[in-house]
C-alpha cells in the first residue's frame, strides 16, 4: 500500500506506538472511557457494551472489528463472549500490538478498507467504530463488508459528523445512511450526540486531571491533542451540535446479501 498518500497514516502509526508506551494514556483511558481500549475518539464503555446486546449466545461466533487499532475492544468483548475475533487496521504498529496481546481465537491483519477481502458470510457481528468514513468509496465498502456478514449477521457502526466527515442535516442524511437507503438495506439508528459532548467533556476533565503524569512522561503532545480535540466542548450543546453529530446505526443483513453488485 502506498502509506504517503494514506489520511493520517504516520499519525496512526505514532498515536499507536504512544499507547504501549504511556501510563498516562492507558490511566487517562480507564477514566475518561470506563476501560482502557486505547480509544482513539469517542467510543466510551456504554457504546461499546451495546455491541454485548448483538452478540448471538453458542459457540464459533466470529466477530470482525474494520480500523481495530490495537484490538483491545475485541479482547473486551472476547472476554465476555469467547467469540472468535477478528480485526484488520492499516497502522503496522496497531496490528503488531493486538498480535502479541490476543494469541487465542484471534486473527489480526494489516490491511485498508476497500482493499482488504474476506470469504463471504463469515461474521456474526461486524463493528466499526469510527472507522467507516476511512473508505474511499463508501458505498463500495459498505456492500463488500455485507457479504462478510452471516445471512443473520449483524454490523454495528458508530459514526461521528464534523471532523473526517462534515456535517449533514440529520441521522438519515450522512454519506453512511444515503448508501444504506439507496440499497434499500433497513437499519435501525440512534441519535447520541448528546452522550458524545457529554464524553468530550469528561475527557476534557480527565485529561487535566492526568496533565501532570503526561507532563513526567515527556507526552505532552498527546495532552496537546487531547485539548485539541475536546475544544469544542467549550461551547454550549445547542452551538456544539449545529456543527457536530454523533449516530449509531444497527444494521442487518438478513435478506441482503444475495443480491448485491459490487
Ligand atoms: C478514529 S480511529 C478509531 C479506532 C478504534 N476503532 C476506536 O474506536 O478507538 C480510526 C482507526 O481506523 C484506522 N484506519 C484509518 N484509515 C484506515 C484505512 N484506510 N484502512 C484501514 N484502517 C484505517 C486507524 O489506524 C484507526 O485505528
Amino acid at each position: 500500500m502506498s502509506e504517503k498518500e494514506l489520511l493520517f497514516y504516520n499519525e496512526y502509526e505514532h498515536f499507536y506506538e504512544m499507547t504501549n508506551r504511556s501510563d498516562a494514556f492507558r490511566m487517562f483511558c480507564k477514566e475518561a472511557f470506563g476501560e482502557d481500549l486505547s480509544q482513539d475518539g469517542f467510543s466510551d464503555i456504554n457504546q461499546v457494551n451495546r455491541i454485548l446486546d448483538l452478540i448471538p449466545s453458542g459457540k464459533d461466533i466470529h466477530i470482525l472489528d474494520i480500523g481495530c487499532g490495537n484490538g483491545k475492544m475485541l479482547g473486551y468483548l472476547q472476554k465476555r463472549t469467547e467469540a472468535f475475533i477478528h480485526g484488520f487496521d492499516y497502522s503496522i504498529n496497531a496490528i503488531n500490538t493486538a498480535k502479541k496481546l490476543f494469541k487465542t481465537n484471534a486473527d489480526f491483519r494489516q490491511g485498508l478498507i476497500g482493499e482488504i477481502d474476506y470469504p463471504t458470510e463469515s461474521f456474526d457481528v461486524i463493528t466499526s467504530m469510527d472507522s467507516m468514513y476511512f473508505a474511499p468509496d463508501m458505498e463500495k465498502f459498505l456492500l463488500q463488508a455485507m457479504t462478510w456478514l452471516k445471512k443473520d449477521g449483524v454490523m454495528y457502526v458508530c459514526y461521528q459528523e464534523g471532523d473526517v466527515m462534515p456535517k449533514t442535516k440529520n441521522i438519515n442524511t450522512t454519506v453512511l445512511a444515503r448508501a444504506l437507503i439507496k440499497n434499500g438495506i433497513s437499519y435501525e439508528c440512534k441519535d447520541i450526540t448528546k452522550e458524545s459532548y457529554e464524553l468530550l467533556k469528561k475527557k476534557r476533565e480527565t485529561a487535566l486531571l492526568y496533565k501532570k503524569d503526561f507532563e513526567d512522561e515527556g507526552n505532552m503532545e498527546w495532552f496537546d491533542l487531547l485539548m485539541m480535540q475536546t475544544d469544542c466542548v467549550t461551547a454550549s450543546f445547542d452551538q456544539f451540535s449545529k456543527e457536530m453529530a454523533r449516530y449509531q446505526y444497527i444494521i442487518k443483513a438478513a435478506g441482503q446479501v444475495a443480491d448485491r453488485h459490487l
